[in-house]
């Protein structure tokens, strides 16, 4: 195994791009949007191949900040100044190294032109890459994909151009106002937009190594459980558990780093789902819970795309964890001769974490609250009896592991958001 070829990483943040929704319906598709934009854009105004490969990270990635505070009016309201989610984005960003250029580009994504002040902020210097973002961002906003998009041209252009130079350049609206019609048409085909992304990805080496696919699914579990404050720790948890049982397991050290990186990414379709559903205080109303259960189908379908051999158990051991061995479960309703060991792994790591984390409105479950249940539902046939024995054999030592890690990342949260 080639360790320094392990995972596509432009596929994959396209495909999550692809998926994930902002906060609600009215901006789905916003960051593959305000990418082809500014891939258009650049294009245009003749950036080099490098600075058009960091934007496009950048704006594939841009409101990831925007998950830990989930806040609708932040993104609507048209503010002129580094908000609080850019900040947040870059900082998460930050700390991993795969993409250093593109860290600052969103910190600023914000910041307002101000007729050439905006070159700097403070005592540093601005990314250009951050206004033209910046201008794109704004287009796809203000884009409604339900009517004819060469109606609302005008309209776009002009509401620029009364706030130009002081909020956007000069240069970045010209290259705007030049663009061709198919670039209109396209910015409401989200087909289109995908194919020409990817295209012009593969330009670049997209592989990652091992280290850096750890780490990239780390980034990722942060920004899936930071939309939620009452899951906020939940995929680190769900990541350490499942490594634990599959090395009670006995299995290769090769095979427990996958299973880690699949438990970050376990719950990875729940950027498809809106945040207001993930964050509603109270039960659910039927139709909302039927939206919940969609998120283990997108995140197979947010995977399955990626079309590397590592990819292919990754996606069955994550998007299998709300299956029941008696085809009860979602969404595949697969049964126990269709769930492998790694799947079984992760559905009592699901459970097991689910049961004992702290959540802001209610204290983890205790132990033996948590044996009553397991047991149930190994005794009805929902998930594997042997794996369930395994972990309540050691249950102190499960839960000491992933109470200690699950508390750091809470003190991580708590610092970023407040
Ligand atoms: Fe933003
Ligand atoms: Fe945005
Ligand atoms: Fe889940």
């Amino acid at each position: 195994m080639n360790h320094n070829k392990y995972l596509p990483i432009h596929k994959l943040i396209m495909s999550v791009a692809h998926a994930t929704k902002i906060v609600d319906q009215a901006v789905f598709n916003h960051h593959q949007q305000v990418a082809y934009t500014t891939l258009r854009l650049a294009r245009k105004l003749e950036y080099q191949d490098s600075s058009i490969h960091n934007l496009l990270v950048a704006s594939l990635l841009h409101d990831i900040g925007m998950f830990a505070i989930a806040s609708k009016i932040e993104l609507l309201k048209f503010e002129y100044r580094h908000t609080k989610h850019a900040d947040i984005g870059a900082s998460l960003l930050e700390k991993y190294p795969f993409f250093p250029e593109a860290a600052p580009i969103i910190r600023y994504h914000h910041l307002a032109w101000q007729d050439g002040e905006g070159e700097f902020h403070g005592e540093r210097s601005v990314p250009e890459e951050s206004h033209l973002l910046h201008l794109s961002d704004r287009v796809s906003l203000m884009v409604d994909d339900k009517s004819n998009i060469l109606d609302q041209k005008n309209n776009i252009i002009n509401y620029l151009e009364e706030r130009t130079p002081t909020v956007f350049k000069q240069k970045d609206l010209k290259a705007l106002k030049a663009m061709e019609d198919d670039f209109w048409f396209s910015l409401v085909n989200p087909v289109v937009m995908r194919i020409e992304l990817e295209d012009e990805f593969t330009k670049y080496d997209g592989f990652i190594s091992k280290k850096q696919s750890m780490d990239l699914a780390k980034f990722y579990s942060k920004i899936i459980d930071y939309r939620s404050k009452f899951t906020s720790t939940h995929s680190l948890g769900v990541a350490k558990t499942a490594r634990h049982l599959a090395n009670k397991l006995g299995w290769p050290k090769e095979d427990l780093d996958d299973m880690e990186l699949a438990g970050y990414l376990h719950d990875l379709g729940k950027l498809a789902i809106p945040s207001d559903i993930l964050n509603k205080k109270g039960s659910l109303s039927e139709s909302e819970y039927n939206l919940i259960k969609s998120h283990t189908y997108h995140t197979y379908h947010i995977l399955h795309p990626i079309k590397v051999k590592k990819i292919n158990k990754i996606k069955r051991w994550a998007a299998n964890h709300h299956e029941h061995l008696d085809g009860s479960g979602y969404p595949f309703g697969l049964s126990s001769d269709k769930l492998c060991t790694g799947s079984r792994v992760m559905m009592v790591a699901d459970k097991f974490t689910a049961l004992t984390e702290d959540r802001p409105y209610r204290k983890g479950m205790s132990q033996k609250q948590v044996t009553n249940i397991l047991n149930d539902l190994a005794d009805s046939g929902k998930i594997d009896k042997g794996m369930v024995n395994l972990l309540l054999e050691d249950y102190n030592s499960f839960d000491h592991m992933r109470s200690e890690i699950q508390n750091n990342r809470e003190k991580e949260y708590s610092k970023l958001v407040n």
